[in-house]
C-alpha cells in the first residue's frame, strides 16, 4: 500500500510524513479492499473498526485508540427521511469515523506530534484520538468558531490557536507551520486514510437497513463525508450488492457556494467565491482542497448540488428540535436544504441526511 499523487502519479511510502506530493498534488491510497461482503464484518466488535477487513488497517493500534465510534442508528424521523445519527459519538460529531482511522495509522508509524486545523469538529475529534493514543496534537481554528468546541480541544489537552480571518486562512497559516516545522498534518482533507474511516457511514447504512435509500444527502464543504460516501458506494457497487447509485444531492452554504456555483457553471475547478459570513460554520469552505476530485465525481455520478438557505437555518434546527432531535447549526443546514429541496422537487421519499454534529456544540 502506498501513496500516490493525484496530479502526477509520483507513489510515496505510507510512513512518509510529507502532506503532499512535491508537484503540490494531494495524496491519494492504493488501497483496494475485498469485495464488500456482510460475512467478513467483525460482529463482536461494537464499532466501525467491525469493517476493518476493508480499510487500511497495518496493525492492532486500532484496539488501542478506539473509543467506540460508529454504528450510530438510524431513525425514521417522517414518512420520507431517515436520520442517520452520526452525533451519537465520541466527540459528537461524525468526525470521529476519519480520526480515528488516520489516528490508527499515526500510531502505527510511530508519529508523536501532529498539527491540524479545522473548523472545530474536526479538530475535537483528532484532538480526542490524539489524546487517547498519547500523541502530542495542536490544532488551529478560525476565529469566530464555537466556544464549546474549543474548550472540548483543549480538554483534550491539545493546544488551540485561534487564527483571524477566514477559515480558509486558519488553513493557510496551519500549512505554513507543517512547511517550516516539517510537522505531521493529522488533516481530514489532506491525509487518505480519514476517508478509509468515513466511508463506513456507508457500510453502516447498508449493514442497518440491508439497501441503500434512494436519495442520500451529504453535507460538502471539504468534502470529508462525501468522498467517504462516493468510496463507500463505490465498493458496494463493485461488490454487486447495489445494482446502480443512488441519487447523491450534496449541500452547500448559501454564503459559501463554490461547488454549486462550478456545476452552474459547468467549470471542472471550484468557482472562486467569497464567503458571507454563515451559521453553518463546518460547510464554510470556500477554497476546497481536494476541489476538482470532488467535481470529477459530482459530473460523473450526477450529483446534484443544493443550497442552504440561510434564513431557513434556525427554523429547519427548531422543527429538528421540536421533534427531540437537537442538532448543531451546519447539520440543521442540511434539513433546511431537504424541505427546500422538496418544496421545489415535490415529495422525496425514502431520503436519507446524516446528523452530523451535536446541537450542544453551537451557539448562535
Ligand atoms: C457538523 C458538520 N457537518 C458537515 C461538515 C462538512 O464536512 P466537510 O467539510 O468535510 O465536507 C462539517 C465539517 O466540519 C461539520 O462539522
Ligand atoms: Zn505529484
Amino acid at each position: 500500500m502506498k501513496y500516490i499523487c493525484t496530479k502526477c502519479k509520483k507513489t510515496e511510502e505510507i510512513t512518509s510524513i510529507k502532506a503532499k506530493c512535491y508537484c503540490g498534488g494531494l495524496w491519494k491510497l492504493d488501497f483496494i479492499p475485498p469485495k464488500f461482503d456482510t460475512k467478513l464484518i467483525h460482529k463482536d466488535t461494537w464499532g466501525l473498526f467491525r469493517y476493518r477487513e476493508f480499510m487500511p488497517i497495518t496493525s492492532n493500534y486500532w484496539e488501542e485508540i478506539s473509543l467506540g465510534e460508529g454504528m450510530t442508528p438510524i431513525i425514521q424521523f417522517d414518512e420520507d427521511l431517515m436520520l442517520k445519527m452520526d452525533y451519537f459519538m465520541p466527540t459528537l460529531s461524525f468526525k470521529d469515523r476519519g480520526a480515528a482511522m488516520l489516528i490508527a495509522h499515526c500510531k502505527s508509524i510511530g508519529i508523536q506530534s501532529v498539527v491540524q486545523d479545522s473548523s472545530g469538529n474536526a479538530g475535537n475529534s483528532i484532538a480526542a484520538y490524539c489524546a487517547k493514543a498519547k500523541i502530542e496534537c495542536e490544532i488551529f481554528v478560525p476565529e469566530g468558531t464555537s466556544p464549546k468546541k474549543i474548550k472540548m480541544i483543549e480538554a483534550h489537552n491539545a493546544k488551540v490557536n485561534v487564527v483571524k480571518g477566514s477559515r480558509d486562512n486558519c488553513a493557510d497559516v496551519c500549512r505554513e507551520k507543517v512547511d517550516t516545522e516539517k510537522k505531521y498534518y493529522a488533516n481530514h482533507v489532506y491525509n487518505p486514510f480519514f476517508y478509509e474511516g468515513t466511508k463506513t457511514y456507508i457500510y453502516e447504512i447498508y449493514e442497518q437497513l440491508n439497501r441503500i435509500p434512494k436519495n442520500i444527502f451529504v453535507p460538502l464543504g471539504n468534502g470529508t463525508l462525501f468522498i467517504g460516501v462516493i468510496k463507500g458506494l463505490e465498493e458496494l457497487l463493485i461488490s454487486g450488492l447495489i445494482k446502480d447509485m443512488p441519487n447523491i444531492i450534496a449541500i452547500q452554504s448559501e454564503h459559501c457556494n463554490p461547488f454549486a456555483k462550478a456545476v452552474l457553471n459547468k467549470e471542472s475547478i471550484p468557482s472562486k467565491v467569497i464567503p458571507k459570513p454563515t451559521i453553518a460554520e463546518g460547510i464554510a469552505i470556500g477554497v476546497p482542497m481536494r476541489g476538482e476530485e470532488i467535481l470529477e465525481y459530482i459530473y460523473k455520478y450526477n450529483v446534484e448540488v443544493i443550497i442552504a438557505p440561510e434564513d431557513k437555518i434556525l427554523e429547519a434546527r427548531h422543527i429538528l428540535a421540536e421533534n427531540g432531535v437537537y442538532c448543531e447549526h451546519t447539520t440543521a443546514a442540511s434539513y433546511a436544504a431537504y424541505l427546500e429541496y422538496c418544496k421545489i422537487k415535490g415529495k422525496t421519499s425514502d431520503s436519507l441526511i446524516s446528523m452530523c454534529g451535536a446541537g450542544l456544540k453551537s451557539d448562535h
